[in-house]
Order: structure tokens, then C-alpha cells, then sequence
């Protein structure tokens, strides 16, 4: 059974969005290298990894059922505000809710064309952002108690290092 276009289209969508989330988490690892906090540098550039990890599985996916066809999109600008350990935990939290939201839809319209092969394809992702957000959620959790403590901030950071 091919692919509907509409279904291609929104995993080409995802692609897209895969390739943003790793750019956000790049931009974060960025904001902490800076500062010389580079057990966060590190730990994001991780997220950021993942991401492409995403990315190059749903394309494989594509390829398998439309080959050819697919077309890639640009990957949107982004520039993030980041002013402090807080501000990185909404965004991170932010990031992975949406990312939840994006397979969902996809989902939905794989059960409403009863395509089961991308239903269940993308079970993968979906069972994965259980995991991702309750990193993020934990991730917020942890830097609203830390908040500007610059000991604790350090001590967390050679945590990340550590791993
Ligand atoms: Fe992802
Ligand atoms: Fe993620």
C-alpha cells in the first residue's frame, strides 16, 4: 500500500521539525559553553544528537515506503531567548511537549487512513517522548530548586559531566 500524500507530507514535516529541535538543543549547548558550563554543553549536545537520530529514522521509514518522492524541506530559523537555567527548562520542556503533539497528529491520521505501517512506526517515537518529557519536566524541576545558586549550578554541571 503506498503512502497517502498528506501522511508523507507530515512525516516530511517531522523531518523538518527533528532537524529545528536539534538546532534549539545546539543553540542551548551553545548558551552554556559559553559560560563554561560544559557537563550542560555536553549533556544538550546529546539532546541534539538524538534529534538528527529521529530525524534519520523517520527518513529511512520514507524511504522504504515512497523512495523517491521524498522532498525535503528547510529547516526553520530559530533563535531562542535564554537568559537563565529556568528559561532552559521551559524551552526544553516546551520543545518535547510539541514534539508529542507533532507524532500524535501524525498518529491520529495513520489510524484515520488505517495506514497500520505508519501507526506502527511511529508507536517508537511516541513511546520515546514519555521519556523525553519526563527528562524535561525533571530538567525544570531541578532548575526551578537550583534556580541561580552558583554552587549548585556547578555541582549539577560536573553531575552531567560525570556521565
Ligand atoms: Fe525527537
Ligand atoms: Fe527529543
Amino acid at each position: 500500500m503506498k503512502i497517502s500524500t498528506v501522511l508523507n507530507d507530515l512525516i516530511v514535516q517531522q523531518v523538518s521539525n527533528e532537524n529545528r529541535s536539534s538546532n534549539a538543543y545546539l543553540q542551548i549547548a551553545a548558551w552554556f559553553e559559553n559560560q563554561n558550563l560544559s557537563g550542560f554543553g555536553s549533556y544538550f549536545k546529546k539532546q541534539a544528537d538524538e534529534e538528527i537520530g529521529h530525524k534519520n529514522r523517520l527518513l529511512d521509514y520514507l524511504f522504504k515506503r515512497t523512495g523517491s518522492k521524498v522532498k525535503l524541506l528547510d529547516v526553520p530559523e530559530i533563535s531562542l531567548t535564554i537568559n537563565s537555567l529556568i528559561d532552559v527548562g521551559n524551552l526544553y520542556v516546551q520543545l518535547e511537549e510539541q514534539t508529542t503533539q507533532d507524532i500524535s497528529r501524525i498518529i491520529e491520521t495513520a489510524l484515520e487512513e488505517k495506514d497500520y505501517m505508519t501507526f506502527q512506526e511511529m508507536q517508537w517515537f511516541i513511546n520515546e517522548q514519555v521519556e523525553e518529557e519526563n527528562t524535561a519536566n525533571e530538567f525544570l524541576n531541578k532548575a526551578k530548586l537550583i534556580n541561580n545558586d552558583g554552587s549548585g549550578i556547578i555541582l549539577w554541571n560536573n553531575q552531567l559531566e560525570d556521565d
